[in-house]
C-alpha cells in the first residue's frame, strides 16, 4: 500500500492550491502532476508541431524534464532550471489538452510520477487521473468538483484580485471555457478525467478554501492507519 493522497477535479476546481495547503499542514509533498504534463507541452513546443510522443519523450529526457524534492517542495526542472512562471504561459496553457493526450507522453509521466513514491514520503498529489490510472490503490481519493461558474469566478478573481467586471457575460465566457477544457479532459480515451470509483467527491461551491482543507484533513485523519506512521 503507498502513502498517497489523490487530489482530482477539473479545471479551475481548486485541487492544486487546496493540495498545496494539505500538504503544508501536515509535512507532506505536494505534486502537482498538471505540471508535468504542462512541461513536456513546453518540450513538444521547443521541438515544433510536428512531434511525436516519442520524439517529446526523448527530448524531454535529454533535456533532463522532471520532478526534484527541493527541502519540503516539488519542483520541475528543465535544462537544470526549475521551469516556474514558463508553466502558465499561453502557449503552454494552449497547447496542453493535445499533448496530454497522448498515451505515450501519459505513460511516461505516470512513470515518473510513481518513482516518486518512495515508502518513506506521503505525497498529496492532484490532477485529473490520479485516483484512477496512477495510484489507482491510493488509501485516499478526494474529487474536488463545483459547477463551471462557480470555477470560473474563482479563477478570475484568483487571476486579477483587483478585477471590477465580474459580470454575468464575464463569467460565463470564462466558464464556457472551462467547460470546453472539462469536456476535452473527459473525452480522451487515455485515462479521462473522471471520480475513481472509490473516490469521495466534495462539491466545494458552498465552501470557502479553509473549509475545503479542513475537510480533506478530517478524511486524512480518519484514513491515517493506512498513511502510516508519519500521517495524522
Ligand atoms: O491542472 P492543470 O491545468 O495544470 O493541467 C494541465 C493539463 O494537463 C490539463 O489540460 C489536463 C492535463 N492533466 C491530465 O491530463 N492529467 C493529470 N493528472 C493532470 C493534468
Amino acid at each position: 500500500m503507498n502513502r498517497v493522497i489523490a487530489v482530482d477535479g477539473p479545471a479551475a476546481s481548486g485541487k492544486s492550491s487546496t493540495a498545496a495547503a494539505v500538504a503544508r499542514r501536515l509535512g507532506f509533498l505536494h505534486v502537482d502532476s498538471g505540471a508535468l504534463y504542462r512541461g513536456a507541452t513546453t518540450v513538444a513546443l521547443d521541438l515544433g508541431e510536428s512531434a511525436s510522443a516519442d520524439d517529446i519523450i526523448t527530448a524531454a529526457e535529454l533535456r533532463g524534464l522532471g520532478f526534484r524534492v527541493v527541502g519540503d517542495a516539488v519542483v520541475l526542472y528543465l535544462d537544470d532550471s526549475p521551469l516556474g512562471e514558463r508553466l502558465r504561459d499561453a502557449d503552454v496553457t494552449g497547447g496542453v489538452s493535445a499533448v496530454s493526450a497522448l498515451p505515450g507522453v501519459r505513460r511516461w509521466v505516470n512513470r515518473s510520477l510513481r518513482a516518486l513514491a518512495t515508502p518513506d514520503r506521503t505525497l498529496v498529489v492532484d490532477g485529473r487521473d490520479i485516483g484512477t490510472a496512477v495510484f489507482p490503490d491510493a488509501p485516499l481519493k478526494v474529487f474536488l468538483d463545483a459547477a463551471p461558474e462557480v470555477r470560473a469566478r474563482r479563477r478570475l478573481i484568483q487571476r486579477d484580485p483587483a478585477l471590477e467586471d465580474l459580470g454575468p457575460a464575464t463569467v460565463s465566457a470564462e466558464a464556457d471555457r472551462l467547460r470546453r477544457r472539462d469536456e476535452a479532459d473527459a473525452s480522451r480515451t487515455a485515462d479521462p478525467l473522471k471520480p475513481a470509483h472509490d473516490a469521495i467527491r466534495i462539491d466545494t461551491a458552498n465552501l470557502t478554501f479553509e473549509e475545503q482543507v479542513d475537510m480533506i484533513l478530517e478524511l486524512i485523519k480518519d484514513a491515517a492507519l493506512h498513511l502510516g506512521p508519519s500521517a495524522g
